[in-house]
């Protein structure tokens, strides 16, 4: 026989303790029981529920109020704008309010819940004698009138002020996904058939940033431009210049076999898109004898005096062709946009 010291509390109904002395138990493992029910504030007091009741919906309506504020913020704070916030430091301001709304919104349905069920619903404890897997009839029964006996006892259709602002909150939740989904980006509309390029825009020399004159386009050589009042430090330039990216090369009048590209030319200096009508590449190597200028990604080749059409390689369609004149001043410019997108022929179909 073992012994063991047992608080005298918790030894099973029948044995005593002797003074001062050490109880030995006969069954160590005895079910000491559940201690007795104590009621709490809120199962005597009507009004002390009816506080809890209030504080449950409160928590509730604050989660309202945070999902609210996680939607506002979508539409107040741009998406590049930092703030410092102590102890953070600088932080987006839209990702610092997402965050913050979000968490407080889940945050409060779970006080809420929480709250509810540790101050008024049934805190009855219950025994239940463990049985086999499969119920029977009895059991079924029992637990269906638990459940609706459960049901009834959490004043789930009694206290409709907080039935009601759960399901407030629990709808509102589901939206922040929705405001998410902006995430996926802004829709394109017209940003991929327009480029920087405009009717008078001076073309700049990509290696100088320098203006372009006639005159500094040598023949068998090829130059790079971007419109004039673009800057390698502007947010939005890479995006731009995967657009406007410009070829410029010079070619004897009479070697140019396409009319419409002798009509946008100057003088024999003519001006192409220099990404790539396969998959966007940009374009790097000319061949000055024949013209062509080949796509070194997977060798689409384009013949520059035939309007730059597709003369090898899997790309689908034309290089477009940027109109040119020279201003007052000697420059050349833009006579306005491209014509057509530029990049990947699909957008072709749009
Ligand atoms: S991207 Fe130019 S050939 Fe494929």
């Amino acid at each position: 026989m073992s012994t063991q010291e047992i608080p005298e509390e918790n030894l099973p109904a029948g044995q005593d303790t002797a003074h001062g002395a050490v109880k030995v138990a006969d069954d160590p493992f005895a079910d000491p029981g559940l201690p007795p029910h104590k009621p709490r504030i809120q199962d005597i007091d009507e009004r002390a529920a009816r506080r809890s009741e209030r504080a449950v919906a409160f928590m509730f309506v604050l989660s309202m109020l945070a999902t609210v504020g996680f939607i506002a913020s979508y539409v107040i704070f741009p998406v590049d704008k930092i703030v410092y916030i102590w102890p953070f430091g600088r932080v987006s301001a839209l990702n610092f309010a997402l965050g913050w709304t979000l968490g407080l919104a889940l945050f409060f349905i779970g006080a809420g819940a929480v709250h509810w069920a540790r101050t008024l619903m049934s805190d009855v404890e219950v025994a239940d004698e463990r049985h086999p897997m499969e119920a029977s009839p009895e059991v079924k029964a029992k637990v269906m009138a638990d459940f609706a006996a459960g049901a009834a006892e959490s004043g789930f259709g009694r206290r409709k002020l907080i039935r009601n602002t759960m399901f407030g909150a629990l709808a509102l939740v589901p939206l922040s996904g929705v405001m998410l989904l902006r995430d996926m980006g802004p829709l394109p509309e017209k940003k991929l058939r327009t480029t920087k390029w405009a009717r008078g825009k001076q073309l700049i020399n990509m290696n100088t940033h320098e203006p372009l004159r006639p005159e500094d386009v040598a023949v068998g050589s090829l130059t790079f431009a971007m419109p004039e009042g673009m800057s390698e430090h502007d947010h939005d330039f890479q995006v731009e210049i995967a657009k406007a990216a410009l070829m410029i090369v010079r070619i004897q009048p009479e070697d140019i076999k396409d009319k419409r590209e002798l009509e946008w030319s100057h003088e024999g200096v003519v001006a192409f898109s220099k990404i790539c009508t396969h998959v966007g590449c940009p374009i790097s190597l000319y061949e000055q004898q024949t013209h062509h200028v080949l796509c070194p990604c997977h060798q689409s080749t384009f013949d520059l005096s035939d309007g730059a059409r597709v003369i090898f390689g899997p790309a689908g369609h034309a290089l477009p062709q940027l109109r040119i004149g020279v201003n007052d001043k000697g420059f050349l410019e833009a006579l306005g946009d491209f014509d057509e997108p530029v990049g990947p022929a699909f957008w072709e179909r749009g």
